[in-house]
Parts: C-alpha cells; structure tokens; sequence
C-alpha cells in the first residue's frame, strides 16, 4: 500500500511486521523449516520444534502454559470450536448458553446455529455504554446452563467487559466461559492466570501476523467435541497439517507485542484524533468513554451518511464497522444494541489505530474528516439545530 493511503483500520487487520515475515519465510524456503511437523525424521522434528516454541510465544503472551494453547485457523474458527465443541461435549448435561447482543457474528451466528440444533441461548443487552453487568450474567445462568460467551474487547466500539468480575460468577456457578479475545493482544492485557476463563479465541492478523491463524486457550481439563475429524494433530480435536509458517508468525507477532509498551502509544494517537475531531458539531463518541481499549474511536456524525463521509475521505481507510459485515446493508447491531437508531448508527465511523499510525496522519485526518462534515452538512442544508454544541 502507499502512504497515500492513510491506514485507520488497524481493528479489521494489521499488515504484517517485517519480523513476522522474515521469521515466516525461514519456514518456507527449502533450506528452512518447512518440513511436516508431524513427521518423526529430523527435518519433521525441527519444524515441531519451531510449532513448540510459538506455542510458549503465544502463552507466554496471555500468562498461560504452552499446552493450553491450540491453533485453529483464526479466531471466527476458534469461537466455533469453543461454542459448539463445549455445547456439544456437554449436551447431556445442559443445553443453555448465554451471550451477549454486542458479540462478533463469529459467536452470534454460531449461537444461532446451536440454537436450530435445539439449544437455547440467552442473549444478554448491554447499557447503553456497551458494557454486561456481571450481575446480569450470574442473573441469566439457570442450573442447564453450560456455557457463558462474552467477547473482551469489542471489535466496533473498543469497549472491554470485565471479564475477572464475570468469571467470577461463572467459576461460582460451575458454568464454562469463552472469551473472544481476538482484538486484545498488545492492547489490553489478557491474564489467563487471573481471569477464570475456560476458553479464549485468539487470533494472529490484529496484531501484525499472518491471516488465517489463531488459537484456542484450553484450560486443562475441559471438554470439546471435535468439530473435524482427520488426524492426531491438536489432541484430535482439530485435526490437520500444522501450517508451520503460520504458526511461527503468529509466535513472533505475539513476541513482540508488548501491551505495557505499545498501549500508550495507542491511546495517545486515538486521543489526538478524538482531541481534533471532538470540535465538530454534535459529535459523539460511541462506547464507554473510559472502559475501553486504546486503539478504536467509535464515533457518530449526526446528519452526515457514513458511506458518503467515507468516500469523500477516500484516501483514508476507515470503516463503519466491522470489516466481515461490510457488505451488508443492515445498521451495524453493536451499535442498535447500544441505543443508537439505524439513522445515528449509519451516520458513525470507526477509527482505529496502530503500530504504524503516526502523528502527521492523525493530523490530516482530522483536518480531513472536519471538512467532509461541513461539506456534507453544507450539501444537506446545514446541520440540525439538535447537533451544534
Ligand atoms: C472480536 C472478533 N472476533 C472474531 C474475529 C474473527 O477473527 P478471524 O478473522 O481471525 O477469524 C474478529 C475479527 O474479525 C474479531 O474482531
């Protein structure tokens, strides 16, 4: 990409770290690890040994042990695995799972699948901040209850629930928990060691490694029923090939990021563009203004139409949302479940920054998206009385 383009959509993807890559193509090359990790020859051995070291990359990351880390294709694989593999390991006992209205559509459309499978699902409605009361967790459980699924950090909107308080009442009902942490690492930190959770989707390409890997957290001891069969990899529950240069990657991408670091580098970048783009008239932020992760600014620009607003600021990549539901016409559902009418959801854009962010586009940014407003307010007749400050 050129540095035409500005990039704010570090939440949808993340271009990959030049050590990523260099890391990955070792694995590619025929003098490098590209062997099978599962053969037992000496070149199937060094790849496994390169499979075994992302692995304690990765877990060393979220404060858990190496074997409690298993790789899938990404995170919308690993909320399957978790949903269904959980509901369905544990069927006989009890077929209730609880939710939430603001989840990725990786949780919500696999819920809706377990539920024309004959489950029920609670979906639980967030404030109009965004954020589940752990109350309303412990309030929803009932004694068929299997399995609580609540996303950590929102892909829309930046909010992060308080995953140590619902655990809590999860751990106290005996009830499993599956945290969608896909959009966490390196911005806010996931203690596996403190949080009571049983399962935790985790995903490479948000934090500069490769599409098309992630990774399930299992908490020793829990039961899945494997959704593919083929093999002996990853315990048998999720059979196949380990792709050794993805994985790799998703290792190093995890090595280097480092939360403590990283995260006020972030929060300052998205509080210089809130700082400038907080002086147009009726603008508001969207979520929790202070419960909420570093690198997304979710903002609504009452009478402006977010596709217009976005292609009149073509050269800077920012989206409505999430990038999977691009395409479809509907108003984004974190933002209905937040309170937002389908017109105030389609007037919001979401900024989100990165490592590769810097301040001068940050700046033309805001000088940018400030002038498209009054264009398009201008073109609509003004803004409305109810919009100026
Ligand atoms: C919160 C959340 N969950 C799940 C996913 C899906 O992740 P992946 O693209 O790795 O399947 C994403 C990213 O799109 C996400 O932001």
């Amino acid at each position: 990409m050129t540095k035409r383009t500005i990039y704010l959509d570090y939440a949808a993807t993340t271009p990959v770290d030049p050590a990523v890559a260099a890391a990955m193509r070792e694995c590619l090359e025929p003098d490098g690890n590209f062997a099978n990790p599962s053969s037992s020859h000496s070149a199937g051995q060094r790849a496994l040994g390169r499979v075994e070291e992302a692995r304690a990359q990765i877990a060393a990351r979220v404060s858990a042990p190496a074997d409690t880390i298993w790789f899938t294709s990404g995170a919308t694989e690993s909320d399957n695995l978790a949903i269904q593999g959980a509901m369905l390991a544990h069927r006989d006992q009890g077929r209730h799972l609880i939710t939430s209205r603001t989840e990725h559509k990786a949780v919500l459309d696999t819920a809706a699948a377990m539920e024309k499978q004959g489950f029920e699902v609670t979906y639980l409605v967030c404030d109009s901040d965004g954020l589940i009361a752990p109350e309303q967790v412990a309030a929803a459980i009932k004694d068929d209850t299997t399995l609580v699924s609540i996303m950590h950090v929102n892909n829309e909107t930046g909010v992060v629930q308080d995953i140590t308080a619902i655990g809590e009442c999860c751990r106290s009902r005996a009830v499993l928990l599956h945290v969608d942490a896909a959009q966490s690492i390196g911005k806010v930190p996931v203690p596996l060691d403190q949080w009571a959770a049983d399962l935790v989707a985790l995903t490479a390409h948000k934090v500069y490694g490769p599409k098309g890997i992630g990774a399930l957290y299992v908490r020793p001891g829990t039961k899945l029923a494997p959704l593919m069969y083929g093999g002996a990899q990853e315990r048998g529950v999720r059979p196949g090939t380990l792709a050794t240069h993805q994985i790799v990657g998703m290792g190093q991408a995890y090595e280097l990021a480092d939360t403590d670091r990283e995260a006020p580098v972030l929060a300052a970048m998205r509080d210089r563009l809130w700082a400038g783009l907080s002086a147009i008239d009726g603008v508001r932020l969207n979520g929790h203004p202070t419960q909420r992760s570093p690198h997304v600014l979710n903002l609504v620009f009452p009478g402006v139409d977010g596709e217009s607003l976005r292609l009149g600021i073509a050269e800077i990549a920012v989206s409505a949302g999430a990038a999977c539901n691009a395409t479809a016409p509907e108003a984004s559902h974190v933002l209905s479940a937040l309170g937002l009418s389908d017109t105030l959801a389609g007037s919001s854009q979401r900024f989100s920054v990165g490592r590769f962010t810097e301040p001068a586009e940050i700046d033309y940014t805001i000088e940018r998206v400030t002038a498209e407003v009054a264009r398009l307010r201008e073109l609509a007749g003004g803004a409305p009385a109810w919009c100026t400050n």
